[in-house]
C-alpha cells in the first residue's frame, strides 16, 4: 500500500502556476523526444485505469497513446461493465482499484463523482471530463496557444464564444494560473457557474462576461469555442441551437477579430452550429494541433502524477 495522500487533478486550481508551467515545460519536450524519435519508458510496470461513463475519441486514446510511449500499460473500464454500475459504492470501488492501479483517469458526470473518489483513493485521480470541468483540456489548448504566440501568455486576450460550461470553466481557472484576459460571450441563462467564477476570481482570474459575441471577439488573439449542448444535455439540444444561433462562429463573427486571430474548439465540432465548416476548416483553425497536444499533455500529466523521472 502507498505511503501519503496522492496528489489529484480535479480541477485547474489543484496546480499551482508553478506546477502548471511545469507540466506544460513536459509536454513540450516529451513532443519534441516523439516527433525526434527518442523513446525512454519511465512508467515501465506502471498501470493507469481510465474508468470512463461517457464517450470518448481523444481524451481516451490520447492517454492510451500517451501511457504505451511512457511504457506503461492502461485498462479500459467503461462504468458500465463494472459493479458500480449494480450500485456498488464510489468509495469501494476507489479503494479497490487503488490496490490494482498506479493512476486512474475518470469522465463522469457530476463532479462529486470524481471527488468522492479522490477522497477515498490511495492513487492520483486525473479528472477526464465532468459536467463542470475538464481541465485536462484547458491545458493541451494552452500549449497549443503557445505554439503559436509564444510562451508568456500572461498578456494574451482570449476569447470564450457560446455555452459558459465544462471547458469554459476550466478556461476560467487557468486565467487565475497563467494570467491571460478572458471575455465570455454566452446567451443569457447560459452563463459560467457562479461559485466557480467567484472562486477564480478571488484567485487572480481577469474575467469578464459579456452578451455580445462581437464585444467577445473584437480584440482576441485566441477564439474559443465548444459545442451548445454538452454530453447529458441531449434532451436540450433543440432549444439550446435556437437560442445560441448568433454566438456562432462564423466568418462574419470571425471578421470582427484580429486576422491572425487563432481559432480553438477541443472537439468533437457540429459543423454549422457553434462552429462552421469555412471557420474549422479555415486558415486560422488550431483544431488539429490541440488534438495533437492532448497526447502530449496527458504523457506530462502523468510524468507529474506518478512521480516520474525521465532517463533521457
Ligand atoms: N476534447 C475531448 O475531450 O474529446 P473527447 O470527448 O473525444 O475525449
Ligand atoms: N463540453 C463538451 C466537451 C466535450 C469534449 C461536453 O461536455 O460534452
Amino acid at each position: 500500500m502507498k505511503q501519503g495522500k496522492p496528489r489529484h487533478f480535479l480541477r485547474v486550481l489543484d496546480l499551482t502556476s508553478e506546477e502548471i508551467e511545469r507540466v506544460l515545460e513536459g509536454a513540450f519536450r516529451l513532443k519534441r523526444q516523439k516527433q525526434a524519435g527518442i523513446q525512454s519508458f519511465p512508467a515501465t510496470g506502471k498501470s493507469l485505469g481510465l474508468l470512463f461513463e461517457k464517450p470518448s475519441t481523444r481524451t481516451r486514446v490520447s492517454f492510451e497513446a500517451a501511457m504505451f510511449t511512457l511504457g506503461g500499460q492502461v485498462t479500459f473500464m467503461s462504468s458500465k461493465d463494472l459493479q458500480l454500475q449494480r450500485g456498488e459504492p464510489i468509495k469501494d470501488t476507489a479503494r479497490v482499484l487503488s490496490r490494482y492501479l498506479d493512476c486512474v483517469v475518470i469522465r463522469t458526470f457530476g463532479q462529486s463523482v470524481v471527488d468522492e473518489f479522490a477522497e477515498w483513493s490511495e492513487i492520483p485521480v486525473i479528472n477526464g471530463l465532468t459536467n463542470e470541468h475538464h481541465p485536462c483540456q484547458a491545458l493541451s489548448d494552452i500549449m497549443t496557444v503557445m505554439e503559436r504566440k509564444g510562451h508568456d501568455c500572461s498578456g494574451l486576450s482570449v476569447a470564450w464564444v457560446g455555452d459558459g460550461n465544462n471547458v469554459c470553466h476550466s478556461w476560467i481557472e487557468l486565467s487565475a494560473r497563467l494570467g491571460f484576459s478572458l471575455k465570455v460571450a454566452c446567451p443569457k441563462g447560459f452563463e459560467p457557474d457562479e461559485a466557480i467564477l467567484k472562486e477564480a476570481r478571488t484567485q487572480g482570474a481577469k474575467v469578464e462576461i459579456v452578451e455580445d459575441p462581437v464585444e467577445a471577439v473584437r480584440s482576441a488573439q485566441v477564439i474559443n469555442t465548444d459545442v451548445w449542448a454538452s454530453m447529458g444535455q441531449e434532451d436540450e439540444a433543440e432549444r439550446r441551437r435556437e437560442v445560441f444561433m448568433p454566438y456562432q462562429l462564423n466568418s462574419t463573427l470571425l471578421s470582427h477579430a484580429p486576422s491572425d486571430a487563432i481559432v480553438l474548439h477541443c472537439l468533437p465540432a457540429h459543423r454549422g452550429e457553434e462552429i462552421t465548416e469555412e471557420v474549422l476548416e479555415g486558415p486560422q483553425s488550431v483544431v488539429w494541433d490541440q488534438a495533437e497536444n492532448k497526447m502530449h499533455l496527458a504523457a506530462s500529466i502523468l510524468f507529474w502524477a506518478l512521480d516520474l523521472r525521465d532517463g533521457v
